[in-house]
């Protein structure tokens, strides 16, 4: 049986221990936005890593890309998000609250997704106006549905009184600072189609209703990479992806029944395929990652509105075309709460329950910790400082003499951490030290000169 936490007991822990805080908590909270804490970041970082190495490090053909969030407005016409990007909102006309129409019409049991005209939401939505109640006040009062746009507008670079005319934007998606590189990282690197471009970054969005903790934020934060590929070969290479990337969440160490496939059968006009990953979230199965086969669409739109040429030459048969696009893009936060879903468990050791998080060691935001058996014997103290400091410049590490040794075993099996380390008295006098393993609890003696070996993986 599949038992996954609910998202209060992973909001609390991930709060209490300093995963995760609501953005501007001090001034009552920020909708859609969230801050990461000391473990959080550690985490984030972990992720990022793990992607980066599996894209970019254990790809032959694979570089990667920092782009600006900020572009030149022209990208966001090109790419049709400021005449396209939009959900469908619908609006409490009692309490004046607002909702993803497509979300109201789902939960009353019909189909709808963001790609539909507003004509043909609209008509789905009349159909079960009587079943749908407001999220807040539970009236049946709503507006038509209209279409409203997510793009973030910025006035970077505009002075005029009115910049909202004439506005920026933050980007929206990160792959659009790919597609405007493609030149660039073709002129300057040895590339060869076909090959990929991989980024990680911030990305925004003016999401009508975000929830779902970090599922759904305003500000959030992507890895995508877009492989450009000669037009006869993007179906074979997206069928490569697809098993790429579910291999990767296995690999990670996610069990194969939390994740699964869902295929869009309402694809965008120029699309050739879309298939989600989605994964066990305590909501239910909601998309983890999408992997898109795009054609030339973002290529060709980017040589029309800016005049530069973006097609590809193949240097051994001289032939010209624009690179066909296959897109894998996931999302860190998304990530972020799938791994402390995935890894959260309560067991009981030595008698005692517990909540541990099971991290797979290359996640954990502390790979171990050192504790002096007791605090106030400086001799213990001044030893288990030394053997942190030997390892902390290679393994990241964390002292810890606050409150008994129960405590802090407590403490580090809730924030993950897969290896402590115990100085005692026989430690002045042998050399060695107490491991002892977070998931069965065991513990051995180890010479402090064989610790990195054991700890450091
Ligand atoms: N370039 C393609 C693209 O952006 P998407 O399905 O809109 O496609 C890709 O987003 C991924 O980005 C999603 O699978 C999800 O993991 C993440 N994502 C999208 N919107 C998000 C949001 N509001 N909050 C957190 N993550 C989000």
């Amino acid at each position: 049986m599949v038992n996954t936490p609910s998202l209060e007991t992973i909001t609390a822990l991930a709060k209490r221990r300093g995963f995760v805080y609501q953005g501007s908590e001090i001034y009552g909270g920020f909708v859609g936005v969230y801050d990461y804490g000391p473990y959080g970041v550690e985490l984030i970082n972990n992720i990022k890593e793990a992607w980066w190495r599996a894209m970019v490090r254990e790809e032959d053909n694979i570089v990667g890309l920092d782009s600006a969030i900020v572009t030149q407005p022209k990208v966001w016409e090109a790419s049709g998000h400021v005449g396209g990007f939009s959900d469908p909102l619908v609006e409490c006309k009692e309490c004046h609250t607002r909702s993803r129409a497509d979300h109201l019409i789902e939960g009353a049991g019909a189909f709808a997704d963001e790609k539909m005209s507003v004509e043909e939401i609209n008509a789905v939505f009349d159909g079960v106006r009587e079943k749908v109640s407001c999220p807040q006040c539970g009236k049946k009062n709503f507006s038509v549905v209209r279409q409203f746009n997510l793009l973030v507008q910025s006035n970077l670079g505009n002075f005029s009184e009115d910049w909202t005319k004439e506005p920026t934007y933050l980007r929206g998606e990160t792959c659009q600072g790919i597609y405007i590189n493609f030149k660039n990282v073709m002129d300057t690197t040895r590339v060869r189609v076909p090959f990929g471009i991989a980024q990680i970054g911030k990305a925004f969005r003016n999401e009508i209703a975000p929830r779902q903790y970090i599922f759904r934020k305003r500000e959030f934060e992507q890895m995508e990479m877009q492989m450009f590929t000669r037009p006869e070969a993007m179906m074979e290479v997206y069928e490569e992806w697809r098993t790429k990337r579910m291999q990767y969440y296995l690999n990670l160490g996610f069990k194969k029944e939390n994740l699964q496939w869902h295929q869009h059968e309402n694809l965008v006009f120029y699309a050739k395929a879309a298939w989600d990953i989605e994964y066990r979230f305590s909501f239910g199965f909601k998309e983890l990652e999408g992997i898109h086969a795009r054609s030339d669409y973002d290529l060709s739109q980017h040589a029309k509105f800016s005049g530069a040429d973006l097609s590809y030459t193949d240097p051994v048969t001289s032939e010209k075309y624009t690179p066909h696009v296959v897109e894998t893009s996931v999302g860190v936060d998304r990530t972020f709460l799938a791994v402390l879903t995935e890894f959260y468990a309560e067991d009981e050791l030595g008698g005692e329950l517990r909540t541990v998080l099971r991290f797979p060691y290359r996640l954990a935001p502390i790979k171990v910790a050192v504790f002096p058996l007791l605090k106030n014997k400086p001799e213990l103290v001044a030893k288990a400082r030394e053997v942190y400091n030997a390892l902390k410049g290679d393994i990241r590490a964390e002292f810890d003499d606050n409150g008994n040794i129960g405590k802090r075993y407590r403490r580090q099996d809730e924030i993950g951490t897969p290896y402590c380390i115990t100085v005692d008295f026989d430690t002045l006098t042998d050399g060695t030290v107490t491991v002892r393993e977070r998931d069965s609890g065991e513990q051995k003696r180890v010479a402090i000169s064989a610790l990195k070996e054991v700890v450091g993986k």
